[in-house]
């Protein structure tokens, strides 16, 4: 049967353009799906830059404003993949113009900007997902089916690290493309919203919501060059984090988070303790799910390292024979394949704009909680 067209709108070209793009690529080669996704349209504000990009994954047409592309008739969904600053308006307008929304994570620079996307979103019900791609590794959706049959029982522990050693030269400038992280103005935060809001949204999809958090920051390069001036400016994001969460289950869980831990590229790591078991994932070796049950027989107990590649694990049916791992870029075509099927069927694919806004309050508060010193409630 012909599959249905969404007209797809790539906004930015970036890491996260390219990764989005190779999923609309391959989803329907692997994925058996009432919807093809079409590349309509590439934008950025180099044209020369974006016409390449667009030659490249097979993009019909290119435009340098993004407002054009939101306002042409042939486009369904606009993807955001822009540094964070320019979500929320690219968002609203999408969702005033009544196109489908998939927009890069963090949703926005902070709780507020995003409480007004989720409303734009909800008031024009259009179908709308954030990229937080680590829940649709195989290995982690693996741990959320383990953790919802109850195979933990009550959980105590929630543990979590995102390590990167990239920003440690004070050569670096911020703003530019990739760079633009250590702008603020660009980034809303440091390591808080580009890395520990992927451990949270982790978090609370896999053991509920948080109630209150109590952090410190740290910025340890106090000036950089700014790309757009060539003058020094002072650094508004922070380089580190670490903070300690208290669940509304009754767990207790430690966050930790920096670009400062020499040796580290993306140790994005997280442990949960149960009653009964305990879980273990490592974004280095993301295939691999690390499961210790008391209730084995003392003699055979220990660590299974669970090679999640069979037909029966999450997602692997689409993909080889067991035994043969995918990768980091599966996740984010697992997200499109599920995006089209809710389209589809008129359901919502989380993380939706509204599950995000979760994640924004808690970075809200963990920051929030840096300058005060204090305990920060999450507010709800
Ligand atoms: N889900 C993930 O794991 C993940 C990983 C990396 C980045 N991200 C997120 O993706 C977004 C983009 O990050 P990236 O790493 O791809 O950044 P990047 O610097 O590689 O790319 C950003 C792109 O935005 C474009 N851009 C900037 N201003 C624009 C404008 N006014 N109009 C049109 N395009 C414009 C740039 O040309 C560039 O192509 C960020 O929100 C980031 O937090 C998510």
């Amino acid at each position: 049967m012909a599959k249905k067209k969404l007209n797809v709108a790539m906004i930015g070209y970036g890491f996260m353009g390219r990764a989005h793009s190779n999923a609309y690529c391959k989803v329907n080669h692997f994925f058996d799906l009432e919807y093809q996704p079409v590349l309509k349209v590439a934008c950025a504000r180099n044209a020369e830059q974006i016409k390449t990009f667009a030659d490249n994954w097979g993009y019909e047409s290119t435009e340098t404003d993004w407002r054009k592309v939101i306002e042409r008739k042939d486009v369904d969904a606009i993807d955001i993949c822009t540094p964070n600053n320019l979500h929320k308006d690219i968002a609203i307008a999408a969702a005033e113009a009544g196109k489908m929304i998939l927009c890069e994570k963090p949703l926005a620079m902070n709780g507020p900007e995003g409480e007004e996307m989720c409303k734009a979103v909800e008031k024009a019900g259009v179908a709308n997902t954030v990229w937080y791609n680590y829940r649709r590794v195989p290995a982690v959706t693996l741990a959320k089916q383990l953790i919802d049959e109850g195979r933990l029982g009550k959980i105590f522990h929630y543990r979590a690290v995102f390590l990167q050693d990239w920003t440690i030269s004070a050569e670096l400038p911020q703003g530019g493309q990739g760079l633009w992280r250590l702008d603020a103005a660009a980034a809303g935060s440091g390591v808080t919203g580009d890395l520990l809001a992927h451990c949270i949204d982790t978090a609370i999809w896999l053991n509920g919501s948080m109630k209150d958090v109590s952090a410190m920051t740290e910025t340890f390069i106090k000036e950089r060059v700014h790309t757009a001036t060539g003058q020094k400016q002072a650094v508004g994001i922070d380089d580190a984090c670490a903070f300690l969460a208290r669940f509304k289950n009754g767990s207790l869980a430690t966050f930790e988070s920096t670009r400062y831990a020499r040796g580290h590229k993306a140790l994005y790591t997280f442990e949960i303790n149960g009653e009964h078991a305990s879980i273990q994932w490592d974004l280095h070796d993301l295939h691999r799910l690390n499961y210790f049950d008391h209730r084995d027989d003392s003699i055979v107990r220990g660590w299974r390292s669970v090679h999640v590649t069979d037909g029966d694990m999450p997602y692997m049916d689409k993909w080889w024979v067991p035994g043969l791992q995918i990768g980091y870029e599966h996740s984010f075509v697992h997200q499109v394949a599920d995006f089209l099927d809710n389209v589809a069927k008129g359901k919502p694919t989380a993380p939706t704009f509204r599950d995000a806004l979760e994640t924004q309050h808690i970075c809200d508060a963990v920051l929030k909680s840096a300058k005060t010193g204090s305990w920060e409630q999450v507010p709800s």
